[in-house]
């Protein structure tokens, strides 16, 4: 099929994002991240919806201006139906709704969670025209200059969702491992929090823990059976360590943030990558890719090349700007779909929460 001209919109938390693909190839994707919420320490979900409403009408104008479309020549909407924060889903939505009936095309669901791991397959421009495998390394510490083949292995990590997903084609996707409670990218939120940080603390711990001794603090790892995570309790662990580490000395945490970060991290990284090592030996699977806004951790993003080079296996690292939500994603997954004539009706409501 030629000149398959798709916009899609990206609404699900606090990011507004509208990216635009033309026969595979992304030609442009914008994202407009709300800073509304830094000061309350978390995501306040009824200050997103605003937000988007506010940012959807010129975050969409400048995605096809970018990308050099006319609205009149798209061939579908894409968006994003769930999970994600009902608000903030029902501005990306009916939007997309909107425009569908305007141009009289046709609307493509997407969910947030499949769109994560298929941003592996995202082809930009001079990509697309470079290499044969059109894989957008662009830069990024990758081991691996293609595509992921099928099956492969994702590890799923962001502030909501921790999974280890077993792919098996565009569409079809299994769920072998997942958090019984908080997320990877929750914990480090919250422990950030905890040590005073700014919002979203990921980011934060991930640039003082350059700085510190990985081994100058021992937390809590769980023991949970089968592929799946927990880090409830690596959370109630660093909060008891500083509160008896203050009790002795008040500038405990000023004076041993790096340290702290670093050790965290470590904690973090060392339970993912267990499990995600264990499931791939299990299922025989060589090849592994990571996806979500925590796979822009620098140290976990080592320790998956480090993994893939001492098990021969190929590792898969997205750029920078499709880890955290975007819509270029939405518009991959959303093109995959068209291709397959799957549509969806104009009265779909959004989800809150969704399985893979
Ligand atoms: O995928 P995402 O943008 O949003 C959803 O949860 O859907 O992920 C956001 C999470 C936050 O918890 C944030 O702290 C974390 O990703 N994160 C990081 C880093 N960058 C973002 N965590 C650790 N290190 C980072 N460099």
């Amino acid at each position: 099929m030629k000149n398959v001209v798709i916009l899609a919109i990206e609404s699900s938390c606090d990011d507004t994002s509208a990216a635009v693909i033309r026969d595979g190839v992304l030609l442009s994707n914008v994202t407009a991240s709300q800073r509304v919420h830094e000061e309350f320490g978390g995501v306040v979900p009824e200050l997103a919806s605003r937000a988007h409403q506010l940012n959807i009408v010129p975050v969409v104008d400048a995605a096809l201006k970018r990308a050099g479309v006319d609205s009149k020549d798209l061939s579908a909407i894409a968006f994003t139906r769930g999970p994600g924060l009902l608000g903030s889903l029902l501005v990306g939505v009916s939007f997309a709704k909107g425009m569908a009936l305007a141009h009289n095309i046709p609307l493509v669901e997407v969910n947030h969670l499949q769109a994560h791991i298929l941003a592996h397959f995202i082809k930009t421009n001079s990509e697309a025209s470079n290499s044969p495998s059109g894989r957008p390394i662009g830069g990024t510490p990758s081991n691996s200059e293609a595509s992921p083949s099928f099956p492969f292995l994702c590890l799923l990590v962001s502030g909501g969702n921790s999974q280890i997903v077993l792919v098996k084609s565009h569409r079809e996707m299994e769920i072998v491992g997942q958090t019984i409670d908080d997320a990877a990218g929750e914990a480090f939120d919250k422990c950030a929090k905890i040590m005073g940080l700014p919002y979203p603390g990921g980011p934060w711990i991930d640039r003082l823990a350059k700085e510190g001794n990985a081994e100058a603090f021992q937390f809590a790892k769980p023991n949970i059976p089968g592929y799946n995570y927990s880090f409830s309790g690596l959370k109630t662990s660093f909060l008891y360590f500083l509160r008896d580490n203050l009790k002795e000395n008040e500038n405990f945490i000023e004076e041993n943030k790096a340290d702290l970060c670093a050790s965290l991290q470590k904690t973090v990284i060392d339970i993912l990558i267990n499990k995600l090592k264990r499931a791939a030996k299990d299922l025989k699977i060589n090849e592994i890719a990571v996806a979500g806004g925590v796979s822009a951790n620098s140290g976990l993003r080592d320790a998956l090349i480090d993994l893939g080079r001492r098990h021969r296996w190929k590792v898969h690292i997205p750029p920078f700007a499709y880890t955290t939500d975007n819509a270029a994603m939405v518009c991959q997954a959303g093109y995959f779909k068209f291709l397959d004539g799957e549509f969806c009706p104009m009265d779909a409501a959004p989800y809150a929460k969704t399985k893979i």
